[in-house]
């Protein structure tokens, strides 16, 4: 049965961020499975409501929605404070929210750029600096992150999206050496194509993963600790080229 609030328990509690996307959907059923706890956060409340009752039917676990605007940079910390108190034991996260407009769309509209970087950079660096305090206080956790092989080399194709994850990264490295002394890991996913709502406006792309598949591996990459990994790890040789390319030659590509 789905909890208003969550049950007190000794498992880990994932904090689903963006738990609409169809990666997060699969991660937490991936969670779940394993007898973790789930927190979903996002906007869509029906559609929260929905998961959270499946999740503790099919597998037993205390599960809940909680409302979350990754824009609404204001309300982070009272979000962090309140996700701490529901889980009642140690939070893991899986930040998945983010946006992807066509590039032509953010270059021709400041608006949808500005709403993209918020949603992708600045909402996750706000969550994440709330979300610190109660990771340190625990001295443990894990923190997995959907950053992606468009954040590897600017292409003309999208850059600005590429730019918000770039930064992504690197907020994380610095997040991850900040929380290392606490005990807690911090992943960042350069995650190639899944075949999502995100990617179904696009033409047929290379590799693509399934969700559960990609929700499979990255909780297998998860077990093994921090730092940063290519999903599926195709990208991490076709990635090497491709930053190795001369920007000459870069530059003509239509990619
Ligand atoms: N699919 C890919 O090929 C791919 C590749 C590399 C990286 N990624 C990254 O993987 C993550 C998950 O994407 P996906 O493929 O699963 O796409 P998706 O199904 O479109 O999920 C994106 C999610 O982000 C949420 N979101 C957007 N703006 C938000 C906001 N202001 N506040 C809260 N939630 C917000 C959406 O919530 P609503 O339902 O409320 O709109 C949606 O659930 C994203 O960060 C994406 O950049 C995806």
């Amino acid at each position: 049965m789905s909890d208003s609030g969550m049950s007190a328990t000794t498992n880990p509690t994932w904090l689903m961020l963006g738990a609409s996307s169809a990666v997060a959907r699969a991660f937490a059923r991936e969670a779940a499975s394993h007898g973790a706890g789930i927190l979903l956060a996002g906007r869509d409340m029906d559609d929260l409501e929905r998961q959270a009752a499946d999740l503790a039917i099919r597998h037993g676990v205390p599960a809940a929605p909680v409302p979350f605007d990754a824009r609404d940079l204001g309300s982070h910390r009272a979000f962090a404070e309140d996700c701490a108190a529901r889980a009642g034991g140690p939070l893991n996260v899986f930040l998945a929210f983010g946006v992807m407009p066509d590039q032509a769309e953010a270059d021709a509209d400041p608006d949808a750029a500005a709403a993209m970087v918020e949603a992708n950079f600045t909402g996750a660096v706000t969550v994440l600096a709330a979300l610190a305090p109660v990771l340190e206080a625990q001295g443990q956790g894990t923190v997995v992150a959907l950053g992606s092989v468009a954040g590897d080399r600017g292409r003309k194709r999208n850059y600005t999206y590429g730019a918000t994850k770039a930064a992504l990264l690197t907020y994380l490295q610095g997040y991850a050496a900040r929380l290392s002394g606490a005990g807690v890991k911090v992943l960042c996913i350069k995650a190639g194509p899944v075949d999502t709502g995100m990617t179904w406006p696009l033409p047929k792309l290379p590799f693509m993963a399934s969700p559960p598949a990609f929700a499979r591996a990255a909780w297998a990459r998860a077990a093994k600790g921090g730092g940063d990994a290519y999903i599926p790890g195709i990208w991490w040789p076709v990635m090497t080229i491709i930053r190795h390319i001369p920007t000459r030659v870069f530059n003509r590509l239509n990619i």
